[in-house]
């Protein structure tokens, strides 16, 4: 099939480059010429990995351009595909500004029998509202289909979510346009929901404020956990036995980060307040989640009995999740607004994320250009982000490069057994007993 997809985010690559692979031909249109440049010559503009290898095998196998032509990307495409970002406005709510510039664009090359598919993350009813700018600004004797067709890739993993999804939804009130993005993804043997538009937009939000919801629900029983002498780890392994629970993100740490979860709760947030619907649950996800991103610098305080001013403290991991250079909401960026706060001296590593941070946290902190120089002469290292290298630490090495070993965990990434073995460590977890040797 010939397929264009409008938008080379995350999603939008990820689908273009994966459709390709399963055989289809995919033109991806952007504004941003420089993002169109890089990924002519097979660069990505973001960190994920294998997208170079799988980019250099289908554009050379010609299934795969870009351009920033939307006359020559949509040119014969059966399906287009929405995938523009839909960020967060300052009252939480989606801005839709991109969506709706995108569906402007479209219109105006748009042939009878395309099919218009939203891959973007959007609020109930914005089908509809596409639908509308698209048949407003198109020819006269074109009609539209629509089909909302949510993503569920998560940054870091995005080819092989998108290849080995656990299930495709696609919303549509037309059975054949419906029909024919099943066939578009036939390839992949993956199964496939069909229902109505409103139904899949509201899958996709209600699936990540679960997930978050999950998230904020261990975190809230990790610091119980901690108050009783109980250990998360083993609790939620526990809880996860039960296949009615399951044994997936019950990962208690410093609370979840990026660029979907803080958003999309937050927008179906202020679906609720617009329909005046009681949705407790998502307040307290979001509550327990702010307090958690900052839980670190509160257990620094209590150990330092109120003073952080002077002291070196060692942010290892600065992206909200491994495997990834995005920054968007990720803990470190209230850790080092907190430790700023309270006067101390924060060095900061991150095998990837450095150039993202410096933008986002600024030169309020300084970065070093690897592990050993984060953690040398200081008085506290934090471990913000697992990274498989921060994970990997000799926890032998701190205690040749540091006056005294305190490490506080955001991650729990540590075996326990070695911190055990090691002489003159005070080892901090979440939701898991100190250890202090
Ligand atoms: C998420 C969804 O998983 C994906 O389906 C959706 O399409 C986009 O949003 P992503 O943001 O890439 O994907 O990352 P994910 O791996 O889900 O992690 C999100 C955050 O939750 C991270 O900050 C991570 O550290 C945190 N997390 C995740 C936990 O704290 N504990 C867990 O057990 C799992």
């Amino acid at each position: 099939m010939k397929v264009a997809i409008l938008g080379t985010g995350y999603v939008g690559l990820s689908t273009g480059v994966s459709l390709s692979e399963i055989g289809h031909h995919v033109c991806c249109i952007d504004v941003d010429e420089g993002k169109i440049s890089l990924l002519q010559q097979g660069i990505s503009p973001i960190y994920e990995p294998g997208m170079e290898e799988f980019l250099a095998r289908n554009i050379a196998a010609g299934k795969l351009r870009f351009t920033t032509s939307h006359r020559e990307g949509l040119a014969g495409a059966e399906i287009v595909i929405l995938a523009v970002g839909t960020p967060q406005r300052d009252d939480g709510s989606a801005d839709l500004t991109y969506l709706e510039e995108a569906a402007k664009d479209l219109a105006a090359h748009l042939i009878q029998g395309t099919i218009v598919v939203i891959k973007s993350t959007v609020p109930v009813g914005t089908n509809d509202e596409i639908r509308k700018i698209i048949e407003t600004n198109c020819h006269e004797d074109v009609s539209v289909e629509m089909v909302a067709n949510p993503e569920f890739l998560r940054q870091g993993s995005a080819l092989k979510d998108t290849l080995e999804a656990d299930r495709i939804i696609i919303g549509s009130e037309n059975q054949q346009a419906a029909s024919k993005v099943k066939e578009m993804y036939s390839p992949l043997k993956v199964p496939c929901m069909m229902t109505s538009i409103r139904s899949a937009e509201m899958i996709k939000y209600a699936s990540n404020a679960f997930l978050a919801t999950k998230i904020s629900f261990i975190n809230a029983v990790a610091n119980l956990c901690e108050a009783v002498g109980a250990d998360v780890t083993d609790v939620a392994k526990g809880m996860g036995m039960d296949k009615r629970i399951g044994n997936h993100f019950l990962q208690a740490g410093i609370g979840y980060g990026g660029s979907c979860f803080p958003k999309d709760v937050k927008a179906l947030w202020h679906t609720t307040r617009k329909h005046d619907v009681d949705f407790g649950v998502l307040a307290e996800t979001m509550r327990v989640n702010d307090e958690q991103q900052v839980l670190l610098v509160k257990k620094a305080l209590k150990r330092f009995d109120g003073h952080l001013s002077g002291k070196k403290i060692a942010l290892l991991g600065l992206s909200f999740k491994p495997d990834t250079d995005d920054m968007r909401e990720a803990p470190s960026i209230k850790i080092s607004q907190e430790l700023n706060k309270h006067g101390a001296q924060v060095v900061a590593y991150d095998p990837v994320a450095t150039s993202n941070a410096k933008r986002v946290i600024g030169e309020k902190i300084t970065y070093a250009d690897n592990l050993l120089e984060a953690i040398t002469d200081a008085d506290a290292v934090f471990v913000v982000t697992e990274w498989q290298e921060i994970k990997q630490l000799d926890i032998a090495l701190l205690g040749k490069v540091m006056k005294k070993v305190i490490v506080f965990d955001g991650r729990n990434c540590f075996d326990e057994e070695k911190i055990h073995s090691c002489k003159n460590i005070e080892y901090y977890p979440i939701g898991r007993p100190a250890i202090i040797t």
